[in-house]
């Protein structure tokens, strides 16, 4: 019998069969169908009661079947008797729905805490968090939030003038520590979004000096681009020598390709937290792997 049984959900296949070639860990075979009307059907096929289980699914696009099927998941397994239950969810979708920006707004990653709780499990394992209030939302269970920072620290130019950018406030921390850690200068983006309008933002200024400078922009999500495409730009108008950037989520919708591809950027850094659809990537982009980082976890 094995020590731990590694199970998957449909939205990362790539990444959990290099978890468990990585741990030498078996993949247990899973029955996950969807009817005709929408609903999921999920049925364990081996688990040969095992008592440690990690159940490795991104809450990547479409988010709220991902969920439903690992909640689906986390049921089953459950009635099986297994006493620890690790839901590794390297992208925490909902993640960015921390607060209620307007009154009468549900607080989705809240939400989402109250399900994956429901549904079992006894840890969450996930990587860079968009913000670590969302992990005080699970009052039942620890929540081990890592970070994908150190793959990035191994990317950065050598013996060039570097400054880390973080594109907006909510960022501030993320890229404050990480500058701290690579012993760089700090600048920040400032960031406006109409809440009225879906995937509407606009820069107003940069805060800090970047003439002559490689800017490094840090984030933990990229969706459509719009983010760090106009970060780039007003970098460059102030002066900096190249932009590149590094997002641990690869969250891409169909023009997210175009939008980067097209930019000043120079060199966009993404990890495999998302698996990323062959057809939207391009060769601007990298892929990181987070495999090492969650297996140790796991470990
Ligand atoms: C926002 O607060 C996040 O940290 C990202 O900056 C944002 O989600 C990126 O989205 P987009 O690529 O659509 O601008």
């Amino acid at each position: 019998m094995a020590i731990m049984k590694l199970f998957a959900g449909s939205s990362n296949p790539k990444l959990a069969q290099k978890i468990s070639e990585k741990l030498t860990l078996p993949l247990g075979q899973i029955d996950s169908i969807r009817f005709a009307d929408g609903e999921a059907r999920v049925r364990i096929i081996d688990n040969d009661s095992e008592e440690k289980v990690a159940v490795i699914q991104s809450l990547s696009n479409p988010a709220d079947s991902y969920l439903m099927e690992l909640a689906l998941i986390g049921d089953a397994l459950k009635s099986q008797d297994v006493e620890k239950m690790i839901a590794v969810i390297p992208y925490l979708g909902y993640s960015r729905q921390d607060r209620s920006h307007r009154p009468g707004e549900a607080i989705s990653a809240r939400v989402v805490a109250k399900l994956i709780q429901a549904a079992g499990f006894t840890k969450v394992i996930t990587v860079d968090l968009h913000s670590e209030s969302v992990a005080g939302f699970y009052h039942h269970i620890p929540v081990v939030n890592l970070t994908a920072l150190s793959l990035c620290a191994s990317i950065l130019p050598k013996g060039e003038d570097i400054v880390i950018v973080s594109p907006d406030a909510g960022g501030m921390k993320r890229a404050q520590k990480f500058a701290q850690e690579v012993d760089c200068p700090l600048v920040f983006v400032e960031k406006k979004r109409d809440l009225a309008k879906i995937h509407t933002t606009k820069v107003v200024r940069v805060v800090g000096d970047v003439k002559e400078k490689i800017a490094v922009i840090i984030d933990d999500t990229i969706t459509s681009g719009g983010t760090l495409v106009q970060a780039t730009f007003l970098l460059i108008q102030h002066g900096a020598k190249k932009v590149i950037a590094f997002a641990t989520h690869a969250d891409f919708v169909s023009a997210t390709r175009t939008i980067l591809s097209e930019s000043p950027l120079e060199r966009i850094y993404v990890t495999d937290t998302i698996a990323i659809k062959k057809e939207w990537q391009f060769s601007k982009l990298t892929v990181l792997s987070v495999t090492d980082l969650i297996a140790q976890a796991i470990k």
